[in-house]
């Protein structure tokens, strides 16, 4: 079977713990969705993170100690919004600045270069369309020094030792001495997260059930969404947010397009995402279990999120 998406979503339904991955949450739609998620109130983590970089450009730059030309290689760069506030403070002072934004989106990367090429044309852009992980094995044979983006918290959500493996292979791909700057979410008044991921709005829910939809329309199924519900939980010693989709009856869906039938109990899970969030004790230690070095934490006013720079 050739479908990534149709075998990862078997085996997740076919496993004894039934899971779905989130990063199957980002059809069209899911992309919608999440926007609206974005700008909730209660969805501190883009505003925290926004803030940081239109507050603080000037002291990242400063901390980064490149005395020359430099790369910013962005992973996963998605819409740029916020990276927009680095590059123009950069732009707009006149330093020597190389933006490399990848992303797997061919429609993401257009966007954004359009958007920059208009905002801040004096900007040298050089767009990469694909995984990340291929195309950082270019930023070894590069003559400049790079500071690596990968921000929005992505992070955490992988668990911690999928975490650290992921920050070792950045960290391979890295000369000595570049930098990496990490958006982290980190641990708060646990009602503050509850109400970030649990929204008394439903669009979380909707975010959630809208991957049955994707299976529906993908996988020929036959998802009946009013029989699921959403359900998630932050624990606040572990740090976890833990999100899933409830079904409501026991009941029996089928996958046409494979030809499989998955049966689901009464009150049975699918677990469908995990976002860690860190304390900045337990930031300090990935930095190290992952071969880096910590060099400063820049943090919002509420001290509600971590942009992190560590050094190679
Ligand atoms: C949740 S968005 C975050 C965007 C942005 N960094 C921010 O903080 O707002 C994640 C982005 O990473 C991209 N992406 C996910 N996995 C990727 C991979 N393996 N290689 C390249 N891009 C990837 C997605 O297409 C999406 O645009």
């Amino acid at each position: 079977m050739e479908n990534t998406f149709a075998q990862d979503v078997l085996k997740g339904l076919s496993a004894k713990d039934k899971y779905l991955s989130s990063m199957y949450f980002y059809d069209d739609n899911g992309s919608r969705i999440f926007r609206e998620i974005m700008n909730m109130p209660e969805y501190y983590l883009t505003d925290a993170e926004f803030e940081i970089l239109s507050m603080q450009s000037k002291q990242i730059y400063e901390a980064l100690n490149f005395s020359g030309p430099f790369n910013i290689v962005e992973l996963g760069a998605g819409d740029g919004f916020k990276t927009f506030k680095l590059l123009e403070y950069l732009v707009t002072n006149n330093i020597d600045v190389h933006y490399i934004p990848i992303d797997i989106s061919q429609e993401a990367i257009d966007m954004l270069t359009k958007n920059l090429n208009q905002r801040l044309p004096n900007l040298k852009i050089h767009p990469r369309v694909g995984d990340y992980f291929e195309i950082l094995k270019d930023n070894r044979v590069s003559e400049y020094p790079s500071l690596l983006l990968f921000l929005g918290g992505n992070i955490g959500n992988y668990l911690e030792d999928k975490a650290k493996e992921l920050l070792r292979l950045v960290n391979r791909n890295m000369k000595l001495g570049d930098k990496l700057l990490i958006g982290i979410d980190i641990k708060k008044n646990p009602i503050v997260i509850q109400n970030a991921y649990f929204d008394n709005h439903g669009i979380t829910k909707r975010f959630n059930l809208n991957l049955l939809l994707r299976i529906n329309r993908e996988l020929d199924a036959d998802f009946k969404i009013d029989d699921y519900d959403f359900y998630c939980h932050y624990n606040p010693i572990t740090g976890n947010v833990n999100s899933y989709i409830v079904s409501l009856r026991k009941q029996t869906v089928e996958l046409k397009a494979l030809n499989k039938s998955i049966t689901f109990d009464y009150n049975e899970l699918i677990w469908t995402e995990l976002s860690k969030k860190y304390s900045l004790e337990e930031i300090e230690k990935l930095a190290v279990a992952s071969s880096f070095k910590l060099t400063t934490n820049f943090l919002d006013c509420k001290h509600y999120f971590a942009d992190s720079l560590w050094e190679k």
